[in-house]
């Protein structure tokens, strides 16, 4: 079965966030202080998450992402995982992390059937690497990405976020990885969705990004598969690893967008930057697996055309990528 939105395009993509709650605290993610700490029953239960991903895999949903908060600080990750991982459908089970924890988890992980994982490294300097996740420890994140190795990931694919003057000095050293460690490297636009003055002064367009690296080598282009979504994947010649560019703001992005997204808290989303959600609780508590999927269908059929983030500025609500899920 397919599922189509009201645009045409097939959507088969399911992020679900597990948990708000974060060990690190990245600048561009989440404000230093003052985040809200919900109760446990504000948090969809494993139960809740499995009825969704259930119901989403029914409607034509092939590839599921956990994402958080960062997934791996929320007890019995693992087990519930392995739940996941066995339901009938779903093609793809992939894993967003900080990697804080994947050196003690990786294996757990792979056992449970999670395919996948992306890790976010934003750098290769410790010291900008602690600025910018406000006290991570960047060894600690590369033992997690051998691990995983170990674990039998393939390399995993590193989520790096460029903003000017902070750490667009290692576009190529981020890029060299792709050589070097054979992992996928993507490099995404910052997005503004931490409301602070002057936000625009971080912003380097995926095409700067580009050109950059263009300066430095002949980059191929690379044909992306049925669940590449909106990035722009090329190769240095002879890389193992790709580089992908996601001009989340900039444009060229939302007409191949390929997902809906649900937070920790029960909250359906056509697009990330919508302050349009529907809440999935009336169909959870008691479960309602009829009214999920009616009301899962009717979130495809609304999904926007595009965000409206202009460099001016953007209108929607606050939100941090913890809540919703990056
Ligand atoms: N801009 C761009 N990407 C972001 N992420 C989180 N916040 C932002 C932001 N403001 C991405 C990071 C991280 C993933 C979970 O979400 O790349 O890897
Ligand atoms: Fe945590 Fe990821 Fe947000 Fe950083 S980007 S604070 S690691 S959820």
């Amino acid at each position: 079965m397919q599922l189509l939105d009201s645009l045409g395009r097939t959507i088969n993509y399911l992020r679900l966030s597990v948990t708000d709650r974060c060990n690190m605290r990245c600048f561009y993610c989440m404000p230093e202080a003052g985040v809200v700490k919900r109760g446990h029953e504000a948090i969809l239960s494993y139960e809740e998450l499995l009825l969704i991903a259930e119901t989403a895999i029914g409607l034509g949903i092939e590839k599921v992402r956990i994402t958080g908060g960062e997934p791996l600080v929320r007890a019995g990750i693992a087990g519930f995982l392995s739940r996941l991982a066995g339901i009938s459908g779903l093609r793809h089970l992939a894993l967003t992390t900080n990697g804080l924890l994947l050196a003690e988890m990786a294996a757990d992980l792979h056992d449970a059937g999670v395919q996948r994982l992306n890790v976010s490294l934003d750098s290769l300097n410790p010291r900008t690497f602690a600025e910018i996740t406000r006290g991570g420890d960047l060894k600690r994140v590369l033992e997690g990405l051998d691990a995983a190795e170990r674990a039998g990931f393939p390399p995993p694919k590193l989520n790096v976020v460029i903003m000017r003057g902070i750490n667009d000095n290692e576009i190529l050293n981020l890029a060299e990885l792709t050589r070097e460690r054979g992992n996928p490297v993507r490099f995404i636009e910052y997005m503004p969705v931490v409301r602070e003055d002057g936000w625009q002064r971080y912003c380097i367009s995926g095409e700067e990004i580009l050109k950059r690296l263009a300066k430095h080598h002949t980059l191929e282009q690379v044909d992306k598969g049925a669940f590449a979504g909106p990035s722009r994947d090329f190769r240095i010649p002879g890389a193992r690893g790709t580089i992908g560019i996601i001009t989340a703001v900039s444009g060229h992005f939302c007409s191949d967008c390929n997902r809906i997204r649900v937070t920790s808290t029960g909250q359906a989303k056509g697009c990330l930057f919508s302050d349009e959600k529907t809440d999935l609780i009336p169909y959870l508590r008691p479960p309602d697996p009829e009214g999920l999927a009616r009301v899962l269908n009717e979130i495809v059929a609304a999904k926007p055309e595009r965000h409206d983030i202009t460099k001016d500025g953007y209108g929607h609500e606050n939100f941090t990528m913890a809540q919703v899920g990056g």
